[in-house]
């Protein structure tokens, strides 16, 4: 089976280009990456490592386009990994943004036609509705709620606005699902929450349980922003060695399942507050950071989320088996082990 990730230099892309090719039988995975993430090049020494070669082209690129339209090989399945993730930057620089993340779905899209290949695209629980999320809860029955246990399923609204970046995320599984349509392109959309784990070294608005590890490691301050500047904001967290778990099993399976879109996380056992994840990072790290509150909410940041995974387990039997202490020390341990390197770009 011959496997493209696009933007298999990244956090998921990488570990998942290695889990792959250890996991599958004669598999060969291509990775097209062309770097622009400050660690990327890093995953792109880690992934050499086990004969993945990655071609450094931008996906948004014509060039990349003919390149992919010149290769010889039929490619079985693309595993889409590439944007730039970061829902902060889609407002500061929205074209770029578009370019990395639908843009790059359309020339794939493209090759997919050609080579009758599957797809496998990585969305975001960020096609959700701000505004529908943000309104489960008044400001007094926030905590009350939480030990309602609301879950987010697929069927909850994705009414704008759901920032710039879930709107290039949205359009590309339409844009799938019109080549699908068209083409008969056998897809799956994953609509993941939170990913952590090993391997990740995140920024502010992205990869944020590293960040916050990082932070208390080299003692740099961490500001809790927004909704009253408490740190009262959850998500849940999925391991990255359950979501390759699931890839692999998504693969293996789809002769039989395909053309879906599912809600993937930590889910409820697996969802934590700004606040414990700090009082987490301090067990972890041993150190103990100045935390300042701010008030000013960024007009993109959502107070809650936290997935419903009762599609997932009902067409794969698939479960997170990860806990929370177990992904933070993973993700720390991984911090240590590239400290010198990371130093330099972070
Ligand atoms: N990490 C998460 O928490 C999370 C959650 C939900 C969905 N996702 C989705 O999963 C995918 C992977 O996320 P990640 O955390 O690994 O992000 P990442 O930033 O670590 O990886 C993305 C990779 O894409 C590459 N890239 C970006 N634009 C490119 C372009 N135009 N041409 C070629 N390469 C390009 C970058 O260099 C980077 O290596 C993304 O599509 C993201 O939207 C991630």
């Amino acid at each position: 089976m011959y496997i493209l990730i696009p933007g298999g230099c990244g956090f998921i892309g990488s570990s998942l280009a290695i889990y792959l090719k250890n996991n599958i039988k004669n598999c060969k995975i291509l990775s097209i990456d062309n770097l622009s993430r400050s660690t990327s090049l890093l995953n792109e020494k880690k992934i050499s490592n086990y004969n993945i070669q990655n071609l450094k082209l931008n996906l948004a690129s014509k060039k990349c386009l003919q390149y992919l339209k010149s290769l010889k090989i039929k490619i079985d399945l693309i595993i889409d990994c590439c944007s730039d993730p970061s829902v902060e930057n889609s407002k500061i620089m929205p074209e770029y943004v578009f370019d990395c993340n639908l843009k790059s779905t359309l020339n794939l899209l493209e090759i997919a036609k050609i080579n009758k290949s599957k797809i496998i695209y990585l969305s975001s629980s960020r096609v959700y509705s701000i505004h529908k999320i943000n309104n489960l809860f008044s400001k007094v029955d926030y905590k009350n709620k939480l030990k309602k246990k609301i879950k987010i399923n697929e069927n909850f609204s994705t009414e704008s606005p759901i920032t710039l970046y879930g709107f290039t995320k949205l359009a590309s599984e339409k844009l799938i699902q019109e080549y699908s349509y068209l083409y008969k392109i056998k897809y799956i959309i994953n609509r993941f929450a939170v990913v952590s784990g090993y391997g990740q070294f995140g920024k502010q608005d992205q990869g944020f349980v590293s960040m916050w590890l990082w932070r208390h490691l080299n003692n740099i301050d961490i500001n809790y922003n927004g909704y009253g500047g408490h740190g009262n904001q959850v998500r849940d967290i999925l391991d990255i060695s359950d979501l390759c778990n699931l890839i692999r099993e998504q693969i293996s399976k789809f002769h039989k399942i395909y053309d879906k879109v599912f809600n993937v996380g930590g889910g409820l056992k697996n969802s934590l507050s700004l606040r414990e994840l700090s009082n987490y990072c301090e067990i972890i790290t041993k150190n103990k950071v100045n935390i300042k509150g701010k008030t000013l909410n960024s007009n993109y940041d959502i107070r809650y989320f936290i997935t419903d995974n009762s599609k997932i387990y009902k067409f794969y039997k698939w479960r997170v088996k990860k806990n929370l202490r177990i992904i933070i020390s993973e993700t720390y341990s991984s911090l240590i082990k590239n400290k010198k390197n990371l130093k330099k770009i972070l």
